[in-house]
């Protein structure tokens, strides 16, 4: 079976997304698979119709506001416009997004389902994985365990599905970490140094709309 990888984050270096694959390849590795990065990628005609040709279609990109990124939501139009070469396919999603609850992805596999059902194409599954960010620091311990317990099954469960060409529930998950310490390492370790990275100091990152304008 021929399956085709969307990789739908925006950063040029590693990113989560490129983790969430990394980890997906190994139990799916029997079929034909290939990764394509939609930002290193320069579309044409026969790349569609490469992609166009697989059995298997997986969606996998980061949350942003809720919802699709705007360069992913521009892919998926440019695809609509290649409707005749995809038709028959199984379509699954992984999403990730920095917010510890992967139930914030709900929304997004929403507007997946839609995409899909404009294309008459079939919804598999769908996976929302939250605390995106920390999941690149506990990519040296295996799936199934301690952080990673709960991302190990979901990934078996969506693996198993994908080789059976199967449908399943939607799964949302956080990783097998507090919510309390992952709060405060984010914070102290990500979001803090980065705001300041940009020039921007740790009382910034708390702004309002309205302290603004008002
Ligand atoms: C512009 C922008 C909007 C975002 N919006 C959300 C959001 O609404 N909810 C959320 O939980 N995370 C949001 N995030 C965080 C990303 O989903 C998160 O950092 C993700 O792990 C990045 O994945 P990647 O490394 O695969 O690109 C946003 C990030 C950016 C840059």
């Amino acid at each position: 079976m021929k399956i085709s990888i969307i990789n739908g984050s925006p950063k040029p270096g590693k990113s989560t997304t490129e983790l969430m694959i990394e980890y997906l390849i190994p139990f799916i590795s029997d079929n034909r698979v290939s990764v394509y990065h939609i930002n290193r990628t320069n579309w044409d005609k026969i790349q569609f119709a490469e992609i166009g040709s697989c059995d298997v279609l997986i969606f996998a990109f980061p949350l942003y506001v809720d919802s699709i990124p705007a360069h992913m939501l521009s892919f998926l139009i440019e695809l609509e416009k290649q409707k005749h070469l995809f038709r028959k396919k199984m379509i699954y999603c992984i999403i990730n997004n920095g917010f510890y609850e992967g139930q914030q992805n709900h929304i997004a596999l929403d507007q997946m389902k839609n995409w899909c059902s404009a294309m008459g194409l079939t919804w598999g599954q769908g996976i929302g994985i939250g605390a995106g960010e920390m999941l690149p620091f506990c990519k040296d311990i295996p799936l199934g365990h301690g952080p990673n317990k709960n991302i190990g099954r979901a990934f078996k469960e969506l693996a198993y599905n994908i080789n059976a060409l199967d449908g399943g529930k939607d799964l949302f998950i956080s990783p097998n970490w507090s919510r309390f310490l992952w709060k405060l390492q984010a914070s102290f370790s990500f979001f803090y140094p980065q705001a300041k990275r940009n020039g921007l100091k740790k009382k910034d990152l708390f702004k309002q709309i309205h302290d603004e304008y008002f």
